[in-house]
């Protein structure tokens, strides 16, 4: 969603940093942007609705500064215009703000008897004129902050300039990201380190109530109270953060692609010594049950997660959607471990659920992609996935770390409480070290999935179903598909067809389908030949051999129950990004998505 730098520096000029800095963050979504400098001594705005190429070309070429802040902003109160955009100033105070500030009319009424006045219809601007008022009040920033601080109810990440303190930018934190970036040449804060990695790799993060004054040869960091803290350096490897597109079309291609590699990366520590290394998992076997969390396709990870406890180790395991887990009774216990699973570690129903969980003093482990994002670093423990970074949107490589990592510990679970024999547990570990090989054959079916996707691109209502493990598969496969095709694309459970959707298949309906399972593949099976029978197309990715001239059939290897989602979610994957690109879809950056949603 929204991004932040914000950059000050002795001798060099910061407006290539922030502009730079912007466009690495352009992934995360966004629709309006901005940047404010020091210019001949004062504060100089410049903001912009639509992409980062019009600030640019809004911007003086031959301007520089040693101090800006920049912001991409993702419209949640008011419209994606110039005036809503950030930087926002009030009398002495220029700031960007990510996230969200609940109480900002009760706020504003306040502000408004105080004889302030508002341009724009933010929450930030709110903010700003309310940092100004303390300022007004105490002439004391650190003041100012910690009142600010204590008022405000809401999440923020802030940057911003006081005009009486102009070799300073002042840095904010609650329930939003925000890191301290240092080097020689110059400091920069942004919401993600990986905005700014060409400029630094070391860096402060910030905890909630914690607020900084950064200038360009110190960093001071500060509690509510104004105490100061001594917080840990962090360093990030750059090479496994690298952000080139190389010659791929697209970001998603290249993450569909690096599959073939991203999967053993994230288990190989867990099983390149056998039995010995799968102990190394966490012990589950003194959990009566396990709670999962997550949204969108982590959710879906999630789903393969419970079946193989379920199906596989015998223990029970429920899934949850973050953002209506945090609003519901959640009978919680001490013997039950919550999995929180999230790429970014920072989407923020998924946090919530997790400060609830912790509230209660009840065990969390989290499955998270970016290191030292919030969720890793508020679980109990956390397992890395190894995808490393992902720009498209829609989550490919991640989605599959998720999953292996998730299958390695059922395994593990498995032998533990002895679910699973020793010989067949070897046999899985077999299968994942192969995995390169099978999910090659995969990736290069290309022509395979081009076809059907030249039959798919042009509908404008698609559905996914299956049953069991399939059918948790076909939602994200419908997910995958609607999120950069924008095609109407549902997934059902294949036994619900007849009790309702039934009625919306009509001639030449699409309807895709997995059947992995040797249980349940001959009733998927009759459900598609019922559809058939409405007129519908069929499309079938499956293990078995079944023969069928009048479906399309995608024939994937076999494999145990652990490797089944991996195998059958890649033809799903390449079927939605082929029919994106013969829509025309911005594929990478689809409307309306933001990579990381940190607002509720
Ligand atoms: O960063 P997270 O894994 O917590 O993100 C969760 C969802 O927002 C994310 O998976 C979303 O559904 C993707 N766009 C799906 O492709």
């Amino acid at each position: 969603m929204c991004g932040i730098v914000g950059a000050i520096s002795k001798n060099r000029n910061v407006l290539p940093i922030l502009i730079t800095g912007l466009k690495n963050l352009e992934y995360r979504g966004y629709d309006s942007s901005g940047v404010a400098y020091l210019k001949n001594n004062k504060i100089n705005i410049v903001k912009t609705s639509g992409k980062i190429i019009n600030l640019e070309n809004k911007l003086n070429k031959s301007d520089e500064s040693n101090i800006g802040i920049a912001h991409t902003r993702w419209a949640t109160h008011g419209k994606a215009n110039s005036i809503n955009a950030h930087p926002h100033r009030v009398n002495h105070i220029t700031l960007v703000h990510n996230g969200i500030i609940e109480n900002y009319e009760e706020l504003k009424e306040m502000l408004i008897d105080n004889n302030y006045s508002f341009k724009s219809s933010t929450d930030t601007e709110v903010a700003t004129a309310l940092l100004d008022y303390y300022y007004e009040k105490f002439n004391d920033i650190d003041k100012a902050i910690s009142e600010f601080m204590k008022k405000v109810i809401g999440s923020y990440a802030i940057t911003m300039i006081v005009d009486n303190d102009l070799d300073s930018l002042y840095v904010l934190k609650k329930e939003s990201p925000l890191v301290i970036g240092i080097s020689d040449n110059a400091n920069v804060v942004a919401s993600d380190i990986r905005a700014v990695l060409k400029y630094t790799n070391k860096y402060y993060i910030l905890d909630d109530f914690e607020y900084a004054k950064v200038s360009s040869n110190e960093v001071i960091i500060k509690d509510i109270k104004g105490d100061i803290l001594k917080k840990e350096l962090h360093a990030i490897n750059v090479e496994d953060n690298d952000i080139s597109k190389n010659e791929y079309k697209h970001y998603m291609l290249k993450e569909i692609m690096e599959q073939k590699s991203t999967i053993l990366k994230t288990v190989k520590p867990y099983i390149e010594k056998g039995i010995d290394s799968l102990l190394i998992l966490p012990d589950l076997t003194k959990y009566k049950e396990i709670s999962i969390i997550g949204c969108g396709t982590a959710y879906h990870a999630g789903l393969v997660a419970k079946y193989l406890f379920e199906e596989v180790t015998n223990t029970r395991c429920n899934v949850y959607l973050a953002s209506e887990y945090r609003y519901q009774n959640s009978f919680l216990s001490k013997d039950t471990l919550t999995i929180f699973i999230s790429q970014s570690g920072e989407t923020a129903d998924t946090i919530s659920s997790l400060k609830l969980v912790k509230s209660k003093n009840c065990p969390t482990l989290g499955i998270i992609n970016v290191e030292n994002s919030t969720i890793s670093l508020l679980v109990d423990k956390c397992l890395y996935t190894k995808a490393g970074v992902e720009i498209a949107v829609a989550s490919t490589k991640a989605y599959t770390a998720q999953v292996a990592l998730l299958s390695i510990l059922a395994l593990s679970h498995g032998l533990r409480n002895k679910t699973i024999k020793e010989d067949d547990v070897l046999k899985v570990i077999e299968e994942f070290n192969n995995i390169e090989k099978l999910i090659t054959t995969l990736l290069n079916n290309k022509d395979m999935y081009l076809t059907i996707a030249k039959k798919l691109y042009k509908e404008e209502d698609i559905f996914y179903i299956g049953r069991g493990l399939d059918y948790y598969l076909s939602m994200e496969g419908a997910l995958k598909l609607k999120e950069i095709s924008y095609i109407h694309s549902e997934s059902y459970a294949a036994g619900e067809l007849k009790h309702g959707t039934i009625s919306l298949i009509k001639k030449n309906t699409p309807v895709l389908a997995s059947a992995t399972n040797n249980k349940l593949n001959a009733k998927t099976i009759s459900n598609l030949k019922e559809v058939m029978a409405r007129g519908a197309s069929v499309y079938l990715i499956t293990n078995t051999n079944y023969k069928d001239n009048t479906f399309t059939i995608v024939n994937i290897p076999k494999s145990s129950d652990f490797l089944k989602a991996l195998l059958v979610i890649i033809p799903y994957q390449l079927i939605a990004y082929y029919t994106a690109l013969l829509k025309g879809t911005d594929i990478d950056k689809p409307k309306n998505l933001a990579k990381s949603v940190t607002v509720e």
